[in-house]
């Protein structure tokens, strides 16, 4: 069950046990390792301090010792919560799977008790495998996005959301003409004013889906209102950007519609970008958007191989993604395990610190949160998990026996799949939200 902690004191504490944080300054392989470390973590939800021991300051705060892995929070950085159960669907690619499985399933999300049902349901899932912060695609009807925001506000999760506009090429019941939509907006975004660990991001859902006006008026909103975010898809398949193409023919290329509409920019969040052309690199760069990697996604669908290598020499920012339901899991463990192979099947290695990078620090950058999540650092948010190192017999001796920090993270990330999830407990804002009743091993 999702622990609201609404009714409980946040009574400062200190944890004690194996810690591993990337540290937020601007390299993607400075971390702190401590075999057996101290957090301390404030009445407000916020880390006090972490290192190898407690400071005589909190020496009085109650201690919580755990044999499990203190872990920053992941953040899933492109997921759509409608599409749980569209997950596993069989043998198409991108645009027939969005018209046979997707839209149908999204339909429902008229309802507000169904859409509740999945909200709450969602929220304990990806609690469930250490993620504390994500930027979530819902649908177009204001009782899905009511039903995420209300349970996102219930379990301290830190959402990124909204509306979705999409108003064609799609059947009528996924679709919301601009008046409706604007209507819709404001509401929402009058909703989530106020919530803590809420930002509002504008979502068209691709430009396949939004007509000239649609994407005008998500750009104005995007200008007029500089706390927000903007999240959508590009360069997913090559069936898509031709599609594209043949819509907007006035455009040179796909990032060219957006930023057309005033949709690129360092508060834009691209998922896939695969079939990135070099001078959609070069404005990309420029614009400091950052690009949504979502490897499951990727060869689920069998959209491509997304290359990483493009983005990093250029600077740009890169955050992951589940991207549920073509993707097929809300675990960041596989996420990563799926980036290393897209990244072999390239011809590249990947540093498993670059990995746990773009799942904490590089998704906490491209929802411009860097400030205040990401890594166990004092200020930040105490969003972190415990993962189990030890119960499972190879995995503690590769634990064991790894003579890197790299080493120790390879092994979580590819270890994993045969057991489930490894994390224990989840905390958001200092507050444990869910919790593995079958693991006695923290106490
Ligand atoms: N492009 C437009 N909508 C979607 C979606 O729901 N999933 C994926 N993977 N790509 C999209
Ligand atoms: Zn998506």
């Amino acid at each position: 069950m999702i622990d609201s902690g609404h009714t409980e004191p946040r009574e400062p504490f200190v944890i004690q046990g194996p810690l591993f944080t990337l540290l937020n300054d601007n390299s993607v392989n400075t971390y702190d390792y401590f075999d057996c470390g101290s957090m301390v973590v404030g009445d407000q939800g916020r880390i006090l301090y972490v290192g190898p021991s407690v400071p005589a300051d909190y020496s009085h705060y109650r201690i919580k010792k755990t044999q499990h892995l203190i872990f920053p929070g992941f953040i899933d950085a492109h997921v759509h919560y409608p599409q749980l159960p569209v997950i596993a669907s069989y043998g198409v690619s991108l645009l027939e799977w969005l018209d046979k499985y997707t839209f149908p399933e999204e339909a429902k999300y008229s309802q507000r008790l169904y859409a509740e049902r999945r909200a709450r349901q969602f929220l304990e899932l990806i609690l469930q495998r250490g993620v504390t912060s994500a930027a979530v695609f819902s649908t177009i009807h204001q009782e899905a996005f009511d039903a995420l925001l209300g349970a996102a506000s219930y379990s301290g999760f830190n959402l990124v959301s909204g509306v979705t506009g999409m108003n064609r090429g799609a059947p009528d019941d996924v679709l919301v003409d601009v008046g409706l939509f604007k209507e819709i907006s404001s509401k929402a975004m009058e909703s989530g004013l106020g919530v803590e660990r809420f930002r509002y991001a504008i979502t068209p859902r691709f430009a396949l889906s939004c007509d000239e006006e649609m994407l005008d008026y998500c750009g104005q909103l995007l200008e007029i209102n500089p706390h927000l975010l903007m999240q959508t898809h590009i360069n997913e398949t090559e069936d898509e950007v031709l599609a594209t193409s043949n819509l907007f023919p006035r455009s040179t290329d796909y990032l060219d519609v957006y930023d057309a509409f005033g949709l690129l920019g360092d508060r834009s969040l691209f998922a896939h970008g695969i079939y990135t052309t070099e001078s959609e690199y070069k404005r990309w760069a420029a614009s400091g958007a950052s690009v949504i990697h979502c490897p499951t996604s990727n060869t689920f669908l069998g959209s491509g191989l997304f290359n990483a290598s493009e983005y990093v020499s250029r600077n740009i920012n890169i955050g992951m993604g589940s991207d549920v339901g073509g993707g097929f899991s809300l675990n960041p463990f596989v996420t990563m395990s799926e980036a290393y192979k897209v990244a072999r099947l390239g011809g590249k290695v990947l540093d498993p610190l670059q990995l746990v990078y773009w799942h904490t620090l590089g998704s906490a950058k491209a929802i411009n949160q860097a400030d205040v999540i990401g890594s166990l650092e004092s200020g930040k948010w105490a969003d972190f998990c415990l993962i189990d190192i030890t119960s499972d017999d190879i995995g503690f001796e590769v634990w064991e026996r790894s003579r890197s920090v790299q080493e120790k993270l390879f092994g979580l990330m590819f270890l994993l799949p045969d057991s489930s999830s490894r994390v224990v407990e989840t905390y958001a804002g200092g507050i444990s939200r869910w919790r593995d009743t079958s693991c006695l091993g923290s106490k």
